[in-house]
């Protein structure tokens, strides 16, 4: 059969590979970017469910506005503000099935073959592989432990003239890194000056540990003029409620926000309006607040116990920042004293040992580090993180 030619642009990821070998019974598994099941508020959802089925049955269960379900778009307009956004209401956010549509629509509404679009170097996989689909250059922007480097950033912006620059600035995938205040702005500033689209996908902002982080960019866009009109913001309820819903949002200017409506009009029509007001009555009924407490207080809890186990079992042959918020922790295998320092072997090894993480190359748009990789916190207990990082520690020194 002959394909179209754009698959011969993405490949099936290598992290995909490694999860068919994740079946086996008793791995111990720091591989997933999902949270964890357990902490759905399945009450709540039920009891959302249950009264749109009472309440609204008709507008539930029939088709609906590709823009969204007004209810929801409405709460989520609610749910922003409350998060610090100014000037924003449901004509200003389209509802999207999982951000991963919104980023996609994204890459459909603006990028070209000729294009280039700068991500960070590491980024989220389905981002790069979703925009190669529309056949532009993805160019990875380095980062460090305070994230995008912007002096880099502003280079690039110079070199390759891009048309849009991708981030995911609050605890990102797989980085876990945190931009700070001083360099969202600058990168506000970056946007204007050079008249370059700023996406900023903010999946984890909500999921931070000891203290909140940096605000939005969206929420800072006021402090730099224009910026708004060059910012593209996603949201997502996957990881503080549930991925299967598949609620996501996009705020972006008005004439953005059209064609990206015209797209998803064309791809599914709309998001599932069932979810899409369950959705909104849990937004409504004021269960997040308590929601979010409670999956931070979890989330924070893993995440030390896998900190404290790395730093135990692995000293100098591991770099690695403590996150502060997100779901991931990613490090680089240092080499010291002849030690392994390539991703993808040592997870070979730690499959041997029954722990599974994911080696970091393939988040490199370009110029891969393969002595990185990325391990999730998220799906497992204290306890069995511990076990998981010494079965590591076994598979990396017992070699
Ligand atoms: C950075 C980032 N963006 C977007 C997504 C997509 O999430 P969803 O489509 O479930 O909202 C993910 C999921 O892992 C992610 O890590």
């Amino acid at each position: 059969m002959q394909f179209s030619h754009r698959l011969d642009r993405v490949e099936t990821s290598a992290i995909r590979e490694l999860f068919k070998l994740l079946g086996q019974p008793g791995i111990i598994s720091f591989a997933g970017g999902f949270p964890d099941s357990a902490m759905f508020d399945v009450q709540g959802i039920k009891e959302a469910s249950e009264k749109v089925l009472n309440d609204s049955p008709a507008s539930a269960l029939q088709y609906g506005a590709t823009e969204g379900y007004p209810a929801l778009r409405e709460e989520l307009a609610l749910f922003m503000k409350s998060k610090g956004v100014q000037d924003i209401d449901a004509s200003g956010l389209i509802v999207t099935t999982g951000s991963q549509q919104a980023l996609d629509l994204v890459g459909k509404t603006m990028l070209d073959e000729a294009d280039t679009a700068l991500v960070e170097a590491p980024t989220f996989l389905a981002t790069i592989q979703c925009f190669r689909l529309y056949g532009p250059k993805v160019l990875g922007v380095p980062i460090d432990e305070h994230g995008v480097r912007v002096d880099l950033l502003e280079e690039m912006i110079q070199t390759h003239r891009p048309k849009l620059i991708y981030l995911v600035p609050t605890f990102g995938n797989p980085s876990g890194a945190m931009l700070s205040l001083e360099r969202r702005l600058k990168v506000l500033e970056l946007a204007v000056k050079y008249e370059t689209l700023v996406v900023e996908d903010d999946p984890y902002g909500d999921l931070y540990f000891d203290s909140e982080p940096a605000p939005s960019m969206l929420s800072l866009a006021h402090r730099v003029p224009g910026s708004r009109e060059w910012l593209v913001y996603c949201g997502s309820l996957s990881k503080v409620l549930s991925p299967g819903l598949r609620v996501g949002w996009m705020v972006a200017p008005q004439a953005m926000l059209q064609r990206a409506t015209m797209c998803k009009q064309f791809s599914d029509a709309h998001t599932s309006t069932f979810a899409q007001a369950t959705a909104a009555q849990y937004l409504k009924s004021g269960r997040m607040p308590n929601t979010l407490a409670h999956v931070r207080g979890v989330y924070a809890e893993r995440a030390l116990a896998m900190g404290q186990s790395l730093r135990e079992h692995f000293a100098e042959s591991l770099e690695f920042n403590q996150p502060q918020g997100g779901l991931f922790f990613w490090a680089k295998l240092t080499g010291a004293k002849g030690g392994l320092a390539d991703g993808s072997a040592f997870a070979k090894k730690a499959i041997e040992q029954g722990v599974a993480f994911v080696p970091g190359a393939p988040f490199f748009a370009d110029h891969p580090d393969h002595s990185t990789l990325r391990l999730s916190f998220a799906t497992s207990g204290s306890d069995l993180i511990r076990q998981g990082i010494e079965r590591l520690a076994k598979a990396y020194f017992e070699n």
